[in-house]
């Protein structure tokens, strides 16, 4: 690799790549991380067999890439230029795709993916409704470009925005640019980043730092993980052209080492630039310079807030501190210190190369651009997905996520990880954005989206994520430490069948409690999905107090499963699914339950197709 010493020398790179005849050869996209889990490293090793023996290595291109984000379906791969999209994809297919599809243009129609509310058949990637649907900003290239080549982002438009910024744009139009395209953070709290960079730019003192946030410590959220190896060079281009326009000369990326695909290709992605000049001294022959490093997080939770985050990265124990100093005054090493999301960072190259009223242009007036959901739960099509800000949830879990599945119904969208809260029905037509998700008493965060059916327990949810609080809590400041764990107790006992009135009141009490005294955002948003549920879903606090009774069958100990004898055909579906043989009778006869031996596993409400198995 040659450095690239001017902007005039990209753009001259640029065309050769793009006119090479290699890039023009019939080629193969295929997910080679989230689709792992489901098998792709096998569909991988198998194509590259296969083309290896019919002698196709100069006439195919396989291309290995970052997620697709129909994650529910994978293996998926896209083969192009006809844009065919095939889905759960297995080694034994391979043959057949190279022969039908690459070689003759033919669509194998049983590796399609058929949408199940209209029943069709979809050929190509826009022909699917989950892709339909969404818009991709951030996600522009994921699934586009294999991600350990820079070349291929180069192709595009890679580093187009940087030379941009560097040749026509001095660093104050640069903060301008950003801040009048309303842009704000992705990590959780939505603080305008021009704002933010400007604090930075403004402060005393050098060298400044510019770090990017990949910690990701949200359970379910896996968007930064979807770019970081979908698309490394984005973060890496808008850390340039934000640490052009702050003034600083060093940085980091801190990513949890559970993440260690993130880790691989955002270090060859470091390499890369470092070897074409693109990260380094005297960049594209200007005189900014920028040197980036690696910091892999031990995966606590706590990490991704940025005091912590620094003192992690200064070597100590990741716990935070008081603010102020700001890191932006006094940050890594005490030096003025900017710290943007992933999602954040992989946004500004599309500013500056196609502008802030573009970007304004997206989504809402106080929430522009787009943003990605880890869409979860109890969805038909889970993935991750990105549309505009503004979208409504109904668009998000009907239209993109297909709806909730096994004909039940939908009960409420728990949105922001565990510093979130749960939005019930009655907001299913309400505008995704920053402002009107908080309103509501949950947060749009850093985008994790759990879709709740009417078999979903609300006490048992805000006991679930107050148990991760609890266990994350780094334990500095006393409100959070005992405060969590009380919340947590209190909420097991109502779980358990032993909650009494008053303990609605001390949830209540202990959750403003731990919100306001606590010392760090963990603390200040341990007791959301506690008071969100409490708020939207009260009822069912009462039913457990009150009833003793956990209206969704999940509380075993409040539970109990029964078969309606009006309703049962005695089909004997649950019976041959029951684990503990509690399920009894003859067919076509109504089936019994005996309390006894029942373990509570609710197998057999999931399998009843009629609806007969009630719970009480
Ligand atoms: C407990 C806790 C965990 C956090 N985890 C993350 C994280 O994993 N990723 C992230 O970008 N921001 C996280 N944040 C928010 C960051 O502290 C910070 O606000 C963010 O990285 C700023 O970037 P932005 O302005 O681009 O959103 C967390 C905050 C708290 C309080
Ligand atoms: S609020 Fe919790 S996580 Fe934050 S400093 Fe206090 S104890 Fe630690
Ligand atoms: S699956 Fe439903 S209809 Fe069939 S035997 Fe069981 S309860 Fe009856
Ligand atoms: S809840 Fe589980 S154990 Fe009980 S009857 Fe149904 S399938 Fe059997």
């Amino acid at each position: 690799m040659e450095p690239i010493r001017s902007a005039e020398e990209l753009f001259a790179l640029k065309e050769r790549l793009r006119g090479d005849p290699q890039r023009h050869l019939p080629c193969i996209s295929l997910c080679d991380t989230g689709c792992r889990a489901l098998g792709s490293a096998a569909v991988r090793d198998t194509f590259i067999a296969e083309i290896r023996k019919r002698g196709l290595s100069d006439k195919v291109r396989l291309q290995t890439t970052g997620c697709h984000g129909f994650c529910e379906r994978g293996p998926v791969l896209v083969v192009r230029p006809q844009g065919i999209f095939y889905q759960r994809v297995a080694p034994e297919d391979v043959p057949e795709i190279i022969e039908k599809t690459v070689l003759n243009g033919e669509t194998i129609e049983r590796l399609c993916y058929r949408d199940p509310v209209s029943r069709k058949l979809c050929h190509k990637e826009e022909d699917v409704p989950f892709y339909r649907r969404q818009s991709k900003t951030v996600f522009r290239h994921n699934g586009m470009i294999d991600p350990q080549e820079i070349d291929d982002y180069l192709t595009l438009d890679g580093y187009e925005a940087l030379a941009k910024a560097l040749q026509s744009m001095t660093p104050d139009e640069v903060i301008e640019e950003v801040s009048r395209s309303g842009l704000r953070g992705r990590g959780g709290a939505g603080f305008p980043t021009g704002r933010k960079w400007r604090l930075c730019r403004e402060a005393e003192g050098s060298p400044k730092y510019t770090v990017c946030n990949a910690d990701e410590g949200d359970p379910g959220a896996f968007m930064d993980r979807g770019v970081c190896e979908g698309d490394p060079h984005a973060i890496l281009e808008g850390m340039l052209i934000g640490a052009y326009a702050i003034g600083a000369s060093e940085g980091y990326i801190y990513v949890r080492a559970e993440y260690p695909i993130a880790v691989k290709y955002l270090s060859r992605a470091i390499e890369q630039a470092e070897a074409y000049g693109l990260l380094g001294d005297s960049i594209l022959g200007t005189d900014f310079s920028f040197h980036l490093k690696i910091k892999q997080g031990a995966g606590a939770f706590v990490c991704g807030e940025e005091t912590a985050l620094i003192a992690s990265i200064e070597g100590h124990r990741g716990m935070p501190r008081p603010r102020p100093p700001f890191p932006a005054q006094s940050g890594l090493f005490g030096k003025p210190t900017n710290i943007n999301n992933v999602e954040t960072w992989a946004n500004v190259p599309v500013i500056i190369s196609r502008g802030a009223d573009w970007f304004a242009s997206i989504g809402t007036e106080k929430s522009t651009g787009t943003k990605i959901f880890a869409l979860a739960g109890k969805v038909q099509n889970t993935g991750l997905v990105e549309v505009p800000m503004g979208a409504t949830l109904r668009e998000v879990v009907f239209e993109i996520g297909g709806g909730v599945p096994r004909r039940r119904t939908f009960k409420a969208a728990q949105m922001g990880g565990p510093s979130g809260g749960c939005v019930p029905e009655q907001y299913l037509d309400m505008p995704i954005d920053f402002d009107s998700v908080s309103a509501v008493g949950a947060i749009m965060g850093s985008g994790g989206m759990v879709v709740m059916d009417n078999t979903t327990c609300m006490v048992e949810v805000a006991r679930y994520f107050t148990d991760f609080v609890q266990s994350e809590s780094c334990g500095k400041c006393v409100p959070c430490r005992i405060g969590t764990r009380r919340l947590l107790e209190t909420l097991t006992r109502i779980t358990e069948g032993l909650g009494e009135d008053s303990d609605l009141a001390l949830l209540r009490e202990i959750g403003e409690a731990v919100q306001t005294a606590s010392l760090c955002g963990l603390g200040k948003t341990a007791p959301n999905p506690t008071l969100s549920t409490l708020r939207h879903f009260w009822h069912e606090y009462e039913a457990h107090v009150r009833d003793k009774k956990c209206p969704a069958g999940v509380c075993k100990a409040l539970t109990t499963f029964v078969i309606d004898a009006e309703k049962c055909t005695g089909c004997g579906l649950c019976l041959k699914g029951c684990p503990t043989e509690a399920i009894t009778g003859e067919l076509k006869v109504p089936h019994v339950i005996d309390q006894e031996k029942c373990i509570k596993c609710g197998s057999c409400r999931d399998v009843c197709n009629l609806g007969a198995v009630l719970v009480t």
